[in-house]
């Protein structure tokens, strides 16, 4: 059994980052990170505050979903003060970040399905859901909640069991939840200043403590988001996807479509290519495979 109690002082106690993680707020139990994140954002608290709880008990999902999130898995909200135009590059920030820190911690092979799920072996693992604070015109704050089935025994919650996974279970034994959030926050944090730094052009927009930050400030950055740095957040994204090249459904809020997955686009859209030959551009749906 991994000795893995959390707190706010185990998780920041000697964190590699300049700002994500270095104020965390724990809660052993709460409705949901988001909605904590949310209150913390408009008191104003500091770029890369983490809400972190042992359990929720009303976690939420994407397209209006509940995201189930009992003790022994992860549950947490980093807020962030990013440029307008990298908003888009957020989603695949989040999800490179949990793909590199699962395979990095467990050395399990972790996949992207569009837009953000994360899958080991077919199943997922990973959910992320990403809010922006708006104020008139304004994004005063984005809020991404990841979910990771970490210790879930898929045997007690036979109703997700033919879709979802843990890495407990993929694995056959406990995984340190905070060895996996430390490893997450740093990676969060290179990518983040990767993204600023990349020549975007929100790098003049940004209003963060990150705005400071120079490619001189990478001394630590792991193999994988050199990767990133050197390739783009969005090669490496679409790279890792799952689900291009497949035969998918796609249920959005209200339509459902049906085609090929061609390819992704740099603002995160899915371009599906229909029955019928014509393409169109998905910007938010849940895909299954049908192949
Ligand atoms: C999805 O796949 O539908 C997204 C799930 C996101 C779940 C996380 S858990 C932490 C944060 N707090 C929430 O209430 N939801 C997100």
């Amino acid at each position: 059994m991994v000795e893995d109690s959390l707190s706010a002082v185990s998780i920041t106690e000697g964190l590699k980052t300049r700002f994500i993680g270095q104020r965390v707020l724990y809660y052993p139990s709460l409705t949901s990170t988001m909605e904590i994140a949310r209150q913390a954002a408009g008191q104003g608290v500091a770029e890369g505050t983490v809400i972190i709880a042992d359990e929720q008990t009303a976690g939420r999902g994407r397209l209006k979903r509940t995201w189930l999130a009992p003790r022994g898995n992860i549950a947490l909200s980093v807020i962030l003060h990013p440029g307008l135009s990298n908003l888009p590059s957020l989603i695949m920030l989040a999800s490179l970040a949990v793909v590199h820190s699962i395979e990095s911690v467990t050395g399990l092979k972790a996949q992207i399905k569009w837009p953000n799920d994360v899958l080991v072996n077919g199943k997922k693992v990973c959910g992320i859901l990403i809010e922006n604070e708006i104020l008139g015109n304004a994004v005063t704050a984005t809020i991404i909640g990841i979910g990771i089935d970490v210790n879930l025994r898929l045997a007690d919650f036979p109703e997700i069991q033919s879709i979802a996974t843990s890495l407990s279970d993929e694995l056959g034994k406990e995984v340190s939840r905070l060895k996996l959030i430390r490893y997450l926050l740093v990676e969060m944090e290179n990518l983040y200043l990767a993204l600023s730094a990349g020549g975007s052009p929100s790098a003049s927009l940004r209003t963060g403590p990150s705005a400071e930050f120079t490619l001189s400030t990478f001394a630590s950055l792991s193999i994988n988001s050199a990767n990133v740095l050197r390739t783009g957040l969005y090669e490496e994204w679409r790279d890792n996807l799952i689900t291009l090249g497949k035969k998918v459904r796609v249920t959005g809020e209200d339509t459902i479509y049906e085609g090929i997955a061609e390819s992704v686009d740099r603002d995160g859209s899915l371009l599906l290519r229909g029955l019928d030959g014509n393409l169109t551009r998905i910007v938010a749906g849940d895909v299954s495979l049908r192949e």
